[in-house]
């Protein structure tokens, strides 16, 4: 359903993508390894469209996102794309309920039924007691189970998670790891896992390397 092919992305003189090729069926959870600086949060923003590519191709549901417009990649984003980003990034005028509501907002739907969604959400990654607090008033932990949350909330097609466990201790990556990859599989989300940790890509269906820019099948790299 999303595919890549012959991804080029420089920075300067640094080539964060060389030549990466990249596929996911619907449903399908697969974590992207590899070191730092290897390329793999670049090859995420690419494969959402957050970030356009030099050259290459990326492809979701038979339309190529290089032809769309910024409004038409938007507004796909909106609608069958979910975030939890490296760093979390919540809103922190908002409260968590507001953060977590804020996807089906923007998506149109109205208040009530958005924060009730939303918060059922946060009930469901264990967070349902900070609704009112904002994200500058919870643990590091509370906020990524936020951040889980408002990327669930719209219930998306395709889940991109960068190191969604990254700033969380061994106990609460694995809850939230085990409560994200649950709510996927049930909501049939498909799961491009950024991840530098084994134990999270445990989770996946599928393991890609990414090295120098180049995304290879974990077989493949071996
Ligand atoms: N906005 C940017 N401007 C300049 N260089 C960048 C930018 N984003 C990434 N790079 C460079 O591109 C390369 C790949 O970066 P990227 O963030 O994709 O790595 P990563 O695999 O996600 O690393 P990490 O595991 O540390 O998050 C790195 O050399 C990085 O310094
Ligand atoms: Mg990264």
């Amino acid at each position: 359903m999303l595919s890549a092919s012959g991804l080029y992305k420089t920075y300067g003189s640094t080539a964060a993508l060389d030549g990466a090729d990249f596929a996911i069926r619907p449903g399908e959870i697969v974590a992207v390894m590899g070191p730092s600086g290897s390329g793999k949060s670049t090859l995420l923003h690419c494969l959402a469209g957050i970030v356009p590519v030099d050259a290459g191709t990326v492809t979701y549901a038979g339309r190529d996102l290089g032809a769309m417009n910024d409004a038409q990649r938007s507004a796909l984003r909106r609608a069958d794309f979910g975030f939890v980003f490296q760093f979390g990034q919540l809103v922190p005028e908002l409260t968590c309920l507001e953060n977590a509501a804020l996807p089906l907002r923007l998506a149109g739907v109205g208040r009530k039924e958005a924060e009730a969604r939303a918060g059922g959400w946060l009930e469901r990654l264990e967070v349902g007691d900070v609704r009112r607090k904002r994200p500058g008033e919870v643990s590091g932990g509370q906020g990524q189970r936020i951040a889980v949350a408002r990327a669930l909330a719209a219930g998306p097609r395709v889940l991109f998670a960068d190191e969604p466990t990254g700033a969380l201790d061994s106990l609460n990556g694995e809850r939230v790891m085990q409560l994200l990859t649950e709510a996927a599989r049930e909501t049939k989300a498909a799961v491009v896992l950024v991840t530098h940790e084994s134990r999270v890509a445990a989770y996946s269906d599928r393991e890609i390397v990414v090295r120098d820019g180049r995304a290879r099948s974990m077989a493949g790299a071996l």
